[in-house]
């Protein structure tokens, strides 16, 4: 297994949609595998592989509290899903920053484990907000594109403060 360098905003390849996956095999393994050490190691709750620039459909979620239930989900799709909720979020992706997201409180989804066996499953709570947050990495969305413009902005000049003085971009909106 191999950690793997996660790509943060504004890094235009996080903007990609990424393409599904066609075969199984040792290579979409190994992804998995690097994709779970990386998430470990920075102690991230989900990641998708277009984070460690990989265009495909593939993500990992560690949501339990012991950090034992690795998860992963191929060309993952979300069929149903009910209910509001919003809650607190940030992103391997986008280093030091958190802010409120909407999302649907419980969602039904479709998708392939590494193996490329198929799984229907109901999620809810924080697994719901997860996989909601890292599809949307699939799609080329990042969690900050819910805030107003203006607020992307400030971040965005934040960032690129932080990257040239090596100082914490942390702030609260
Ligand atoms: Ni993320």
């Amino acid at each position: 297994m191999a950690e793997l360098r996660v790509l943060t905003f504004p890094d235009r390849r996080l903007r990609r949609k990424a393409k599904p996956v066609a075969v199984a095999g040792e290579r979409l393994r190994r992804l998995a595998d690097d994709m779970l050490e990386t998430m470990y190691a920075s102690k991230g709750v989900g990641l998708a592989a277009i984070q460690v620039n990989v265009a495909e459909r593939v993500l990992v979620m560690d949501v339990s509290e012991e950090r034992d239930t690795p998860r992963c989900y191929v060309n993952p799709e979300i069929v149903s899903s009910e209910g509001e909720v919003v809650s607190e979020e940030g992103c391997l992706s986008v280093p030091e920053f958190t802010a409120e997201v909407p999302r649907a409180e419980r969602v039904k989804v479709r998708a392939y484990t590494a193996e490329m066996e198929p799984v229907e499953e109901e999620l809810e709570g924080l697994a719901s907000i997860c996989i909601q947050h890292e599809i949307d990495h699939l799609d080329g969305k990042l969690f900050i594109d819910y805030l107003s413009p203006l607020k992307r902005r400030m971040l965005r000049k934040r960032l690129e403060k932080a990257e040239r003085t090596g100082k914490p971009a942390a702030l609260q909106l």
